[in-house]
């Protein structure tokens, strides 16, 4: 059988986008960025973008485009018998451990798009708000019963194979992420006081930047840009032979950060606006919006719309992490895509309850901690704060230092096509010495080896 790919350079596009896009951007990035104090956790995240996450979304797509090979497959054919294919291995185990609390989110957000569907969020105050999503966390059972329907929806997507599942879903529903974003945006920025949330997300105080704030950045930016775990290699496997890698990688992280700053415009003056503490944590998102749209015309409308279209972010996000272990599955173990796609939702959806029943000290299993962290916690800080990390530094060392630097250019330029020489200097110089570097000192100096 004929290996699928996208079928043009906007599929691309758009499925890198929807992989790019999710949680991380309308979840995680405005409540870390609230925990750590706005704006110069912010400048660091960008540096981080910059100067460690382009590189190594790059260094993936030339590796999954290169070989047309699922993660493990792919290292295995750039350099056989050699223990680099364990980086495609600690990828698919990345995919599980974030898809173990990714699903549980996920599950909120389709119970909150639920909940707005039957007006349940009409007129509400703040400790309303505050109060429903205790309800809606601490279950027991719902959240569970919701995680399982997410993971039929992304397993049922991805059985239907790349073009017809991926491509199909991401090619219609991204564009319409944007719309509806710049939609809260107004309506944010018309509350009175908003001007405050703007300030906290822009104001640079390096004062407060703190050695785990750096460590975080730089973890965010592997979360978002979907690196260090072999999402990049499998997606550029299925790219077109004539993308321009360093196009599509360029859009993608400026889109995504894009995405990502419109939804601190949309969280962070509704924060100030209504009193609450920008440090509230995973549950900023859902406390938040339903206030924006609470007391406006057609606000239900639009909360239906917001939570939908987060739904589809989670949802196309999630895709691309489990299509790491599915095509791994399929192409080197001979499992066919429908069954790979519900052995790997099993998998999540019951490891995952873990999670579900860990996230409030008050939880079923919340008591379960080990150095301060339950199940949740600890699945989302060793795959982001750890694994994520490791498997970016490994692929830059990979790319920088194992491959030839001839024949990654020969791929990043479509064998020549593209003129490409002064760019490529750039960024190979900036893979070998600043990524890894940056990458280093950061890491020892979160375990504590060196102090900065
Ligand atoms: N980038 C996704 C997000 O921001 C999460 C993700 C991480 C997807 C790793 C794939 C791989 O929500």
């Amino acid at each position: 059988m004929k290996r699928e790919t996208f079928s043009s350079g906007l599929a691309v596009f758009f499925a890198t986008l929807g992989s790019a896009v999710g949680l991380g951007n309308i979840w995680k990035f405005p409540y870390l960025t609230g925990q750590y104090g706005g704006g110069a956790f912010l400048a660091v995240y960008f540096l981080c973008i910059l100067f460690v996450g382009l590189p190594v979304m790059l260094g993936e797509f030339y590796i999954g485009r290169k070989t047309r090979k699922n993660a493990v497959g792919a290292l295995n054919q750039l350099k056989p018998g050699t223990s680099w294919k364990y980086i495609g291995i600690m990828g698919a185990l990345s995919s599980y451990l974030i898809m173990f609390f990714y699903s549980c989110v996920a599950g909120w957000v389709y119970f909150y798009l639920f909940k707005a569907i039957k007006g349940d969020f009409a007129g509400i105050t703040m400790a309303a708000a505050k109060t429903q999503f205790g309800e809606v966390i601490m279950g027991p059972l719902s959240p569970i019963v919701w995680q399982f329907i997410v993971m039929a929806v992304v397993a049922s997507i991805l059985a239907m194979g790349v073009k017809d599942g991926i491509e199909k879903i991401t090619k219609t529903l991204m564009p319409l992420l944007f719309v509806l974003i710049i939609i809260c945006d107004i309506r944010a920025l018309t509350l009175p006081g908003a001007m405050e949330g703007i300030n906290f997300l822009f104001q640079v105080d390096f004062s407060k930047l703190t050695a785990a704030a750096v460590l975080t950045a730089l973890g965010l930016a592997f979360f978002k840009l979907s690196l260090g775990m072999g999402t990049m290699i499998t997606y550029g496997s299925y790219f077109t032979q004539d993308n321009n890698l360093f196009g599509t990688a360029t859009k993608v992280a400026l889109s995504d950060t894009l995405v990502s700053l419109l939804a601190g415009i949309a969280i962070f003056p509704t924060v100030f606006s209504f009193g609450m503490e920008p440090s509230a944590g995973p549950g900023l998102l859902f406390m938040t919006i339903p206030l924006v749209f609470s007391q406006i015309p057609f606000g239900n409308v639009l909360l239906v719309a917001f939570f939908f279209l987060t739904s589809i972010a989670a949802t196309t996000a999630m895709l691309s992490l489990v299509e790491v272990p599915l095509a791994y599955l399929n192409e080197e173990r001979g499992v066919s895509r429908p069954k790979a796609a519900i052995i790997n939702a099993v998998i999540i959806a019951s490891i995952g309850i873990l999670a579900t029943l860990s996230v409030d000290k008050a939880s079923l299993l919340g008591s379960y901690t080990f150095l301060g962290r339950g199940f949740f916690d600890w699945f989302d800080y060793i795959s982001s704060n750890i694994l994520l990390p490791v498997g970016g530094l490994l692929i830059a060392i990979f790319i920088g230092y194992i491959v030839k630097k001839e024949d990654i250019k020969r791929e990043m330029s479509n064998n020549g096509k593209l003129n490409i020489d002064f760019v490529f200097n750039v960024y190979y110089f900036i893979l070998r010495y600043v990524t890894p570097a940056l990458l280093l000192i950061v890491f020892l100096n979160s375990i504590g080896i060196i102090k900065f």
